[in-house]
Order: C-alpha cells, then sequence, then structure tokens
C-alpha cells in the first residue's frame, strides 16, 4: 500500500491523509456539512459524551461481532453508507469501495447519485459468498415512471433491500461548498440519473424544488411495488418512526445525513434511545453519522442499534489509497470494536445494553 509513513491506525489518520491528497474542491463536498456545521460537529460529540461503563472477569473465550440483519447474519456490524461521486474521490470509486467491503465482509449501500453504474458495482461482489448484505439507496425523482424503472434495475441487478432517503428533500445549505466554488468534475456525474424528469415547477418554497418531494404516500407507494425489504433513512423523531412502522418499513436508518442537510438538527446519538424506545424492536434499527472508532460502535448497538454505517471515514480511505484504503479503514475498526468489545466485557453485541453506558448527570440519556 502506497500510505506512506507512518501508515494510518486509526480511521482518523485517513482523514488528515484524504485532506492532502484531494484538491479543494473535493475535500469541501467530502468532508463538509451544511451551514455552521454544527450537527457535523455535534454527532461526534455526542458519541464522545457517552462513556463506557465496563464489566469485568466475563467469560470472553466464545465471543464474537455477528449479527441478524434481515434474515442473514452478519460478521460484524458494519456498513458503507451511500455517497454520492465516489469516482471524484478516487478513479476506483463505487467499485473500489464495493470490493472492499466485500472483502471485509461489510454491507455496502449503493447511492442513487453514483458515479459507477450499479450493475457493475453488483457485478463485481454479488458472487463473493464472503461479502455482507447489497443494498441500494433511492432519492425519488418525482416521476413514478422514472422511479420504477430505477427501482427494477436494481432489483435485477441483485441489490437485496432498498433504501429510501427522507431527509434530504433539498440540499441543506452548504457554505464550505459555496466558499470553495464547488464543481463536479467534467467526467463525474450522477450516472442513473442521465435522462431523469426535469423538476416540477410551481409553489412557493425552495423555488418550487419542493413540488417533488417524498412524502408518506410515496412510501406506501414504494412498499406496494416491490419485494424488497424497505429501509428508511434519515429518521429522527420517535413519532415519524412510528409512521413508518405503519407503513410496513422493514427497518429505520436513525441518521442526520452526516450534518449535510438540517444544520443543528439533533446528533444521532441522542436520537438513537428514543427511537429504540417508540420501535420496541418491531424493525431492526441502524444508526449513522460521526462514528470513528469501534467505541462508537459498541456505544450505538448499546443505545439499540443493530448495525451501524459509515460515510466520511471510507470515502476519505478511498480518496487515499481507494480499495485498499477502504477495506483497511473497515478492519482497524473491526479490531477496535472486538478490543472493545473484550475490554467492556461483552462477549457478544447482544450483550452491549444500556448499562454498559454512563453519563454526567443532567445529561439527556435518561436513567437505565
Ligand atoms: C452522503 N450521504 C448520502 N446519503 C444518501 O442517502 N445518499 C447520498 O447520495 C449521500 N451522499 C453523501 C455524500 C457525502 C460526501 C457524504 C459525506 C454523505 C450521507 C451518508 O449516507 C451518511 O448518512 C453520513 O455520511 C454518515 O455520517 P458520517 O459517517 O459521514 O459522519
Ligand atoms: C449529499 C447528497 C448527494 O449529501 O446526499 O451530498
Amino acid at each position: 500500500m502506497s500510505l506512506g509513513a507512518p501508515a494510518p491506525v486509526c480511521v482518523g489518520d485517513y482523514e488528515e491523509r484524504a485532506r492532502e491528497a484531494l484538491d479543494p474542491n473535493a475535500w469541501a463536498y467530502f468532508a463538509g456539512g451544511a451551514a455552521d456545521e454544527r450537527t457535523l460537529r455535534a454527532n461526534r460529540e455526542a458519541w464522545n459524551a457517552l462513556w463506557l461503563q465496563p464489566r469485568v472477569l466475563r467469560p470472553l473465550a466464545h465471543g464474537h461481532t455477528r449479527v441478524e440483519l434481515l434474515g442473514r447474519t452478519l460478521a460484524h456490524p458494519l456498513l458503507l453508507a451511500p455517497v454520492a461521486y465516489q469516482r471524484m474521490a478516487h478513479p476506483q470509486g463505487e467499485l473500489g469501495s464495493a470490493l472492499a467491503a466485500s472483502a471485509q465482509g461489510a454491507g455496502l449501500v449503493l447511492s442513487t447519485q453514483s458515479s459507477t453504474p450499479m450493475e457493475e458495482v453488483a457485478r463485481a461482489v454479488r458472487d463473493d459468498t464472503q461479502r455482507g448484505p447489497l443494498w441500494f439507496q433511492i432519492y425519488l425523482q418525482g416521476d413514478r415512471g422514472f422511479d420504477l424503472a430505477l427501482m427494477r434495475r436494481a432489483e435485477a441487478a441483485g441489490f437485496e433491500a432498498l433504501v429510501l432517503t427522507v431527509d434530504a428533500p433539498v440540499h441543506g445549505a452548504r457554505d464550505r461548498e459555496r466558499r470553495a466554488g464547488f464543481r463536479l468534475p467534467a467526467d463525474v456525474s450522477a450516472v442513473h440519473l442521465h435522462g431523469a424528469p426535469p423538476l416540477p415547477h410551481g409553489g412557493e418554497l425552495c423555488g418550487g424544488l419542493l413540488q417533488a418531494a417524498t412524502q408518506w404516500d410515496d412510501v406506501a407507494w414504494l412498499r406496494g411495488v416491490t419485494r424488497l425489504p424497505l429501509l428508511l433513512k434519515g429518521v429522527l423523531h420517535a413519532d415519524d418512526a412510528r409512521l413508518a412502522l405503519a407503513q410496513g418499513v422493514d427497518g429505520l436508518i436513525v441518521s442526520n445525513h452526516g450534518g449535510r442537510t438540517l444544520d443543528t438538527a439533533l446528533p444521532t446519538a441522542w436520537a438513537l434511545p428514543r427511537i429504540a424506545d417508540a420501535v420496541g424492536g418491531a424493525v431492526p434499527l441502524l444508526v449513522d453519522g460521526g462514528i470513528r472508532r469501534g467505541t462508537d460502535v459498541l456505544k450505538a448497538v448499546a443505545l439499540g442499534a443493530r448495525a451501524v454505517l459509515i460515510g466520511r471515514p471510507y470515502v476519505l480511505a478511498l480518496a487515499v489509497a481507494g480499495a485498499q484504503g477502504v477495506a483497511h479503514a473497515l478492519r482497524l475498526l473491526r479490531d477496535e470494536l472486538e478490543i472493545a468489545m473484550a475490554l467492556a466485557g461483552c462477549a457478544t453485541l447482544a450483550d452491549a445494553r444500556r448499562e454498559l453506558l454512563f453519563e454526567r448527570p443532567g445529561s439527556l440519556l435518561g436513567a437505565p
């Protein structure tokens, strides 16, 4: 690996390297968030504000990191979150990320705004027996004919679940991107959206863009037209989690889009236990936002997540070293998770419950 010396020892090291590897344009896009980036920072601070209360002298010999998710047993609870335009990070783009995920048994969620065709990505990893789940993320385009065709393509290519992102009816106020004068390079585009219908006009908010914004009846429609499991990504409110259950969704991803959409939206570590209480185990919960350490993964599981997604940690590792960087970043997080479990006295992830967590009096987690 041409990583230079010393080699990265944690995903934060990749972030530092990526700042040097990427031009300011791409760095603003991949690393930045919305407006004052309060949510971007708060996601990480919220995991850091939780402390572990380890248990000692427990039997650990038969420990493992396996989890059950939508009828499959996964080697560990890490998935790569949908991230747009990965060929702007590295020429290998989404293909590099997919190969790395597969090699590490991690799940992969491919973005609607992928810069590599979904069939190419699926073909590269579909038949690998060690791979994790292969899911497709959907942004509805406000035209059911187009949306249905995209979904059928994903089904035919071998994607095993659909993830409808619901927290981005419009772009956030991306101050950092605007300061950098962000533009997509000429050779990178959202290949699945070539030929997408023009956005309808009318309405006053956001210059009419919201005429096409996804609503609950679109979730019902989607639920009715596909047999694939359907997850909603971007839920932060317990009432929305309940509405989603009523629509028959198969899973929820607690997310604030990594602080890229609504700035000052609450950190996901705070939303997660409330949603876990509302859902009561009816469907699996996943979470993302600011997960940078194996200890963060353990805390997320203790708060009720079945699995976690990472965004920037892998796409910045991709920028530094392509597929090898992504595979290494995943391996680092897996190693950290195993060490955290052993040192906290958790032989399996089922042993990570809220009693494992300690927070300073006066904060928001509530009594265990
Ligand atoms: C994203 N995210 C995202 N989400 C989505 O549903 N579709 C998408 O196309 C994208 N694109 C995207 C681009 C970039 C550059 C980033 C950083 C993020 C959000 C992503 O799936 C995830 O929710 C966050 O990245 C998680 O936060 P961390 O791990 O980056 O802190
Ligand atoms: C973003 C969009 C693509 O976060 O989801 O940039």
